[in-house]
């Protein structure tokens, strides 16, 4: 099952770029409320989307080989119940993978960062170190890390700009996250998204 995002129109910032800097921050507790549909779609297409019809995205990538996964944890979305769904640029949609409450066992693999659980949308940014490494040897591992964090921090800045909360995970089990996931990517952040609750 493929669900067509929508299509993201541009809106003019109703704070400045600086203010937006300024609000970023981690943020830990969530409240229930799902995101819209229209939230989701902007949050994806800052974190991998597609700024041209060549293939280039929001991100900057090492050779434009572009070797991430986002991978979408959602309490609720349409008729869905905790579902999984992988991002797909090309066609800016959200694929269906499964459905299983996760949540418990991403937790005990995040080392009981137990806020996980609160969000209605936890991100999983997963990385291909084979497609950079190809091109680059060893030192795409560095390319691969480094594209993480710009799509962590186009996260962060869109969640703000959307007046909602996230926060960059790093402290997980990465054997666990590819198991819970049933991926073979290896997973670099956890970002849970939602309406703060602070
Ligand atoms: C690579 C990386 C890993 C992180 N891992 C975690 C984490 O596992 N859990 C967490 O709560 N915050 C994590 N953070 C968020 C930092 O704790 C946070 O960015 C820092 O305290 C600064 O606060 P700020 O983001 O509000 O400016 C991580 C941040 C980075 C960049």
């Amino acid at each position: 099952m493929i669900f067509k995002l929508p299509e993201i129109e541009i809106e003019k910032l109703s704070f400045s770029f600086e203010e937006l800097l300024f609000k970023r921050r981690s943020i830990r507790s969530y409240l229930s409320n799902p995101l819209s549909e229209n939230e989701i779609s902007k949050l994806c297409f800052a974190a991998y989307g597609l700024r041209n019809p060549f293939g280039y995205k929001t991100v900057p990538s090492a050779g434009a080989l572009y070797p991430m996964r986002i991978y979408l944890f959602l309490k609720r979305y349409k008729d869905l119940e905790n579902a999984l769904f992988l991002y797909m640029p090309e066609n800016h949609s959200l694929k269906f993978l499964f459905s299983k409450n996760i949540l418990p066992e991403l937790v005990q693999a995040a080392l009981n960062q137990d806020f996980i659980m609160d969000a209605p949308l936890n991100f999983i940014i997963t990385a291909n170190f084979g497609i950079t490494m190809s091109k680059y040897g060893k030192r795409g591992i560095r390319y691969v890390l480094m594209e993480a964090g710009h799509i962590s921090q186009n996260i962060y800045l869109m969640a703000t700009y959307l007046k909602l909360g996230t926060v960059a995970i790093g402290a997980f089990i990465d054997e666990l996250i590819k198991i819970i996931l049933d991926i073979k990517e290896h997973p670099l952040y956890i970002m849970p998204v939602g309406y703060p609750a602070e």
